[in-house]
């Protein structure tokens, strides 16, 4: 399969083309994606949630999103692969925050590295820009700042927080990144983003306006115990693993199995 890179990215708005993104966290689910032409997979650190339990993105660690980016990589070779680095790792100084970026690019193989930004971090990005490293900038609602933003709450909801959105995303377009992640805003702020710059614009919850779309995975497939009202319920493979392993169960209690098919014969 073609590599899908920045530059097939760049191309998608010019060429009325929207962009279908996932969230990957493992080798086999990225191989299933990378089969059925998934063009980008963010290895989200919404992995706290969904792999780990935790009820907040802040706990996971940068090993572990290391670890999980590279298998991601492994099984979908061909994909644009997001890296997403986690609270607390690129804080602490100019210097932690360059370190541990390129770690995550060079251990793991990624494309581009997400960052949740605020207003102040674009030298930051510049500084990564400038170091070689891809960045998609994180804006609108950033789970890794609920403690500042007061809740998991919809951004941009009145003219001035939407301006203030606007002016964010032209700031870090300037500063270099090569696309932005727009979480949780209404649409007049996704289309006001879009107009304003050319960097391609993937919406999480953000409308129509934008150049892909990316959705936690297991929230369309009903793995979730709950899912944000903009993630399309595709398929109920919750359901589908739970008969499967009823039926392992079943068939282990009734003596089913193993049966002569799957024991081993002596030499
Ligand atoms: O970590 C993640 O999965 C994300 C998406 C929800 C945008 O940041």
């Amino acid at each position: 399969m073609k590599k899908f890179t920045l530059d097939d990215l760049r191309a998608a708005r010019p060429a009325g083309r929207k962009l279908a993104m996932l969230t990957c966290y493992d080798y086999s689910t990225a191989r299933l994606m990378e089969e059925v032409g998934i063009q980008l997979l963010l290895v989200g650190d919404s992995a706290a949630n969904v792999i780990l339990g935790y009820p907040t993105t802040l706990p996971i660690s940068l090993e572990f999103m290391v670890e999980i980016t590279r298998a991601v990589r492994a099984g979908a070779p061909s994909a644009y692969i997001v890296g997403d680095m986690p609270f607390g790792s690129y804080h602490a100084s100019m210097g932690q925050a360059v370190r541990n970026v390129c770690r995550m690019v060079q251990q793991t193989g990624c494309d581009c590295v997400k960052l949740e930004v605020s207003s102040r971090q674009t030298e930051l990005v510049q500084r990564l820009t400038d170091a070689g490293v891809g960045i998609m900038a994180h804006l609108g609602l950033r789970p890794q700042s609920v403690a500042v933003l007061g809740g998991y709450k919809t951004q941009g909801r009145t003219q001035r927080d939407m301006e203030e959105i606007v002016s964010q995303a032209v700031q870090y377009e300037k500063a270099g990144a090569v696309s932005l992640l727009l979480e949780a805003v209404p649409p007049e702020v996704s289309q006001a983003v879009v107009e304003n710059v050319k960097i391609p614009v993937i919406g999480c919850g953000a409308g129509p306006a934008c150049d892909g779309h990316v959705v936690v995975m297991h929230d369309i497939l009903k793995l979730s115990p709950r899912s944000p009202k903009f993630a399309p319920q595709i398929a109920n493979v919750g359901d589908a693993i739970k008969t499967a392993f009823a039926e392992y169960k079943n068939m282990i209690e009734t003596g089913a199995y193993p049966g002569k098919e799957h024991v081993y014969s002596m030499l």
